[in-house]
């Protein structure tokens, strides 16, 4: 069991991740992903482009004001700036958390056929000691639910939630303040019922599993999807009725003592993730707090404007602070479209109907 004063230092930096008007920057993708992300730039996947993409992110002017947290990739926080100085040390300046992505991809699930299991439980501890050493307060496990045929299956709920249970355990057990992510996909046509019953299933899972697994809720962050309606769908769904669905769903599931919460992207658009943010805090009366932690709705124009060339460095990294100043804005409930003006949407990637 964890004391309270370990608990009352994990609540401590849980809190500062999702300070009133700031949200995490989730730059941890993992090279095969950045390898996606290059290919739509035309750039080749090498470490030192890895690097200079990271710092262009990293060293936006004042991102301070708008991001509390950076989810780094194990290479990243081992990498520097141009300049000699440490990723970490560039966010500790600007009063950013670092944290650490942990696991370690995905397996197939060799009981339920056609969903994944997230690897990377063995030697965590030992992993998590260096990071800690290595300047990280917080980290991540990404498990991924799939809806389709017959899927998710219960067993595969259940097994994931259980490993992100003991993930969690263990970064609390090392004083690093636990994001648990189940990700249930955007990909398919399912409808905006399914999404909703398949976040419904995971989310009572997952808290079972932690409050049997010991996990302080006052020390752990979520990260989870919006309830919206699958990309194959074609169908853009309102940002009253995913905010609706999403905190209608929140209220039933998620326990009052959770420190927060903080939503992925998953492939919808920059605007649309915004949009659908600032929705949920429009309806008032949230519980928890509740922000972003998105990598490709804070990246995708960002990424398109520096196209990894030096002379575009200041303005992809002003299209990347504007973006995370319209999150901030929606994480407040203070978002209007009208302030994208001169910041068109490079990312539109859902059909409006
Ligand atoms: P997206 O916002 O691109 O979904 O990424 C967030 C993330 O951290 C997924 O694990």
């Amino acid at each position: 069991m964890l004391g309270e004063s370990q608990i009352a230092e994990l609540n401590k930096v849980a809190m500062a991740m999702v300070a009133p008007g700031k949200g995490i920057l989730a730059a941890d993708e993992s090279m095969s992903t950045v390898g996606k992300r290059f290919a739509g730039i035309n750039l080749e996947n090498t470490e030192d482009n890895r690097r200079a993409f990271r710092e262009m992110l990293l060293t936006a002017p004042g991102e301070g004001q708008y991001i509390s947290g950076v989810i780094l990739f194990d290479e990243t926080i081992r990498q520097k700036t141009s300049t000699g100085e440490s990723f970490v040390s560039v966010l500790q300046k600007e009063g950013i958390l670092p944290g650490i992505k942990v696991d370690q991809g995905l397996m197939d699930d060799p009981v339920s056929s056609g969903q994944k299991l997230t690897k990377g439980l063995d030697g965590l501890g030992d992993r998590l000691k260096e990071y800690v050493g290595l300047g990280a307060k917080f980290c991540k496990w990404r498990s991924v639910i799939t809806i389709g045929e017959g899927t998710p299956t219960d067993a595969n709920i259940r097994q994931n939630a259980k490993d992100l249970a003991q993930y969690a355990l263990v970064c609390q057990q090392n004083g690093l303040v636990p994001m648990v992510e189940p990700e249930v996909l955007i990909d398919g046509d399912h409808t905006i019922d399914q999404s909703e019953a398949a976040s419904e299933k995971i989310l009572i899972a997952l808290f079972e599993e932690l409050k049997n697994a010991g996990v302080a809720l006052e020390g752990t962050i979520l990260k989870t999807s919006m309830v919206i309606s699958g990309k194959g769908t074609g169908k853009l769904d309102a940002p009253e009725e995913v905010a609706k669905r999403t905190v209608e769903l929140f209220k039933k599931v998620l326990p009052e003592n959770l420190a927060g919460q903080a939503f992925l992207s998953g492939g919808q658009s920059e605007l649309q993730a915004t949009a659908n943010l600032n929705a949920m805090h429009q309806l008032g009366g949230l519980p928890w707090p509740l922000t972003f932690s998105f990598a490709r709705a804070l990246q995708d124009g960002a990424t398109k404007a520096w196209a990894g060339k030096k002379e575009n460095l200041e303005a992809a990294q002003k299209v990347f602070l504007h973006r995370a100043k319209m999150n901030s804005l929606a994480s407040l409930g203070k978002y209007s479209s009208d302030m994208e003006k001169g910041f068109s949407d490079t990312t539109a990637s859902v059909s409006q109907n």
